[in-house]
């Protein structure tokens, strides 16, 4: 009986010690820690394709809740209906909202208004009795700029839960020829609004387009997020003085043939007293920076004065670039591959709507591709068996392109080659490692046990080619300055970049993102960068 009474004891100890272990580990993790995901969550999750979204929680004594926000918009968005439609249904308050008409019809003794505002993919349905507005019915052209006051109701349609009633239109902003205004053009090609690019945002494809872009970038500006702004950066190349002072640096290449025709510019006497140049990367920058504070990005534009007329070359994009102290070349590889895939899993998480958008008009198969690219791991191949498996394909790869010739060890491996490795042999993303040295920039590592090869890897994605350069950087003092002497390069005007190695030498690497090529992945199946970048510079090619 005692023992009896003992154990029931014991047992009943040992459930309780349970029930508030239990407790506990509910209290710690929701209550007191930060929401965002641990290394080893993000890891799992990535391994797994399974991505959240990590939303920090805001503690009390936070100095967000200290601040006041005193911005609020003048109208309900779009996208707000279309989220919280169940809570305006039937409110006997009415809204309002603005924007512009995609399109309006009448039918018997209804008006029916397609309006956008850019908050969401999809239009507002607004229906109107023709009676109540007699006064604007003649105004109500594609591109109008509308305000409406109204309620939101059930509505009778299929395919929409929702629509307005409309109670009271105003015009805010008419258009003056509706025989000639652009957005009036139905089934307009992207690729002939490039060069109309402020008008574009005024095209469905477009705006999801943009939002997609957005959303790629979002990751990286959680700030913005909170302030509901949408981010799209003009170009910083410009052929307009806004302020009209006249105090304008101007960009040209001219300068860089002036030697070959025996002529010179004194660029002592310049600004800078010195010749400068628009960054072509912030790599060298970011590698002293990643030297104390170890893991480093950069979201800045790049300028390339390539006078090249691909779909995936322009003038000056938007690169992002990063470096990480104490990582070796797996890592490197891991962290080019991760950095992709969160991307596209937070586009597909975030922008579905937009997307059906594309797939619907512009891009058929693009939400299949984009979930596809998650299910497996990217490919991992080095450079010389990349040559192998291409040479494999040698009778393929002259049938499809007329005039090509195999790359031998050591030639780049060209467009084509690279195109044809992801989009044909592996039709997925392809991570190519351990180029040869003679091939990369001066700032990469050697391996040791292959001396003619550097830790470098290029990411390779179907449709577009190289999104990502990357690799470990030479830390050695030494064998960096001998392979800038190889390559003939001055070692003085580089010597802080020098310095670095001089002292307090350390391992790292990192890599440089065309992130105008990841939002053309993520936009088209094929596709040119110039429609995804809102005003785009090229070789020829600058109109703003
Ligand atoms: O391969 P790249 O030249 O690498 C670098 O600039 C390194 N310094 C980056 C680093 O390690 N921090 O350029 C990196 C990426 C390319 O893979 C490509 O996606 C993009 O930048 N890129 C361009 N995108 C659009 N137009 C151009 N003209 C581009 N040139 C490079
Ligand atoms: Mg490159």
């Amino acid at each position: 009986m005692y023992t009896e009474c003992n154990q029931f004891f014991y047992f009943i100890k040992l459930n309780f010690f349970l029930f508030v272990l239990i407790c506990l580990i509910i209290y710690y993790h929701f209550f007191t820690m930060d929401y965002a995901l641990s290394t080893e969550e993000y890891n799992t999750a990535i391994k797994h394709r399974i991505i959240n979204v990590a939303t920090k929680k805001i503690s009390d004594d936070s100095y967000l809740n200290k601040i006041k926000c005193q911005f609020s918009d003048s109208y309900v968005t779009i996208a707000n209906i279309f989220k919280n439609y169940q809570y305006y249904i039937d409110d006997e308050n009415e809204i309002v909202v603005k924007g512009w008409i995609q399109s309006s019809r009448k039918q018997s003794n209804n008006i029916f208004i397609q309006l956008y505002d850019g908050s969401h993919a999809n239009n507002l349905q607004i229906i109107f009795d023709t009676n109540l507005i007699l006064d604007a019915i003649t105004n109500l052209y594609t591109g109008t700029t509308i305000m409406v006051t109204g309620k939101i109701v059930t509505s009778p349609a299929q395919g929409q839960p929702f629509e307005m009633v409309g109670q009271q239109i105003n015009i805010i902003g008419s258009i003056s020829d509706p025989a000639t205004y652009l957005p009036c053009v139905k089934g307009i090609k992207l690729e002939n609004l490039r060069d109309k690019a402020h008008i574009r945002p005024k095209f469905q494809s477009m705006r999801a387009i943009y939002r997609i872009r957005n959303y790629v970038i979002q990751g990286l500006h959680q700030f913005f997020k909170l302030h509901n702004c949408f981010q799209l950066d003009p170009n910083v190349v410009t052929t307009s003085d806004c302020e009209g002072a006249g105090e304008v640096f101007t960009i040209t290449t001219q300068f860089n043939d002036l030697k070959s025709n025996n002529l010179t510019v004194d660029f002592s006497k310049d600004f800078f007293n010195k010749q400068a140049f628009l960054t072509v990367s912030s790599q060298l920058q970011l590698e002293a920076l990643c030297a104390g504070m170890a893991k480093v990005y950069t979201v800045n534009p790049s300028f390339r004065a390539e006078p090249s007329q691909t779909n995936r070359h322009v003038a000056c994009f938007t690169h992002v670039e990063w470096e990480l102290a104490f990582i070796d070349l797996k890592q490197l590889l891991d962290f080019n591959e991760d950095v992709v895939s969160y991307v596209i899993a937070y586009v597909l998480d975030n922008a579905m709507e937009d997307l059906t958008v594309l797939d619907k008009f512009v891009s058929k198969g693009i939400i299949n591709k984009l979930k596809s690219t998650l299910d497996e791991p990217f490919i991992r191949i080095t450079y010389t068996d990349a040559l192998h498996i291409l040479n494999e394909h040698i009778d393929d790869l002259q049938k499809k392109y007329p005039e090509f010739k195999m790359p031998e060890w050591g030639d780049d491996l060209g467009s084509n080659c690279e195109r044809y490795l992801s989009d044909v042999i592996y039709k997925k993303p392809v991570l190519v490692y351990n180029y040869p040295r003679i091939l990369k920039s001066f700032y990469m590592k050697q391996n040791d046990d292959e001396p003619r090869t550097v830790q470098s890897c290029d990411l390779l994605i179907p449709g577009v080619g190289e999104v990502i350069g990357s690799s470990v950087r030479e830390d050695n003092y030494d064998k960096l300055i001998s392979v800038m002497k190889d390559k003939l390069m001055k070692t003085e005007p580089l010597q802080w970049y020098l310095d670095l190695r001089k002292d307090a030498t350390f391992p790292h690497g990192g890599a440089g993102l065309g992130m105008d090529r990841l939002v053309a992945y993520c936009t088209f199946m094929e596709g040119s960068i110039r429609d995804v970048i809102p005003f785009p510079v090229a070789y020829e090619f600058c109109n703003y």
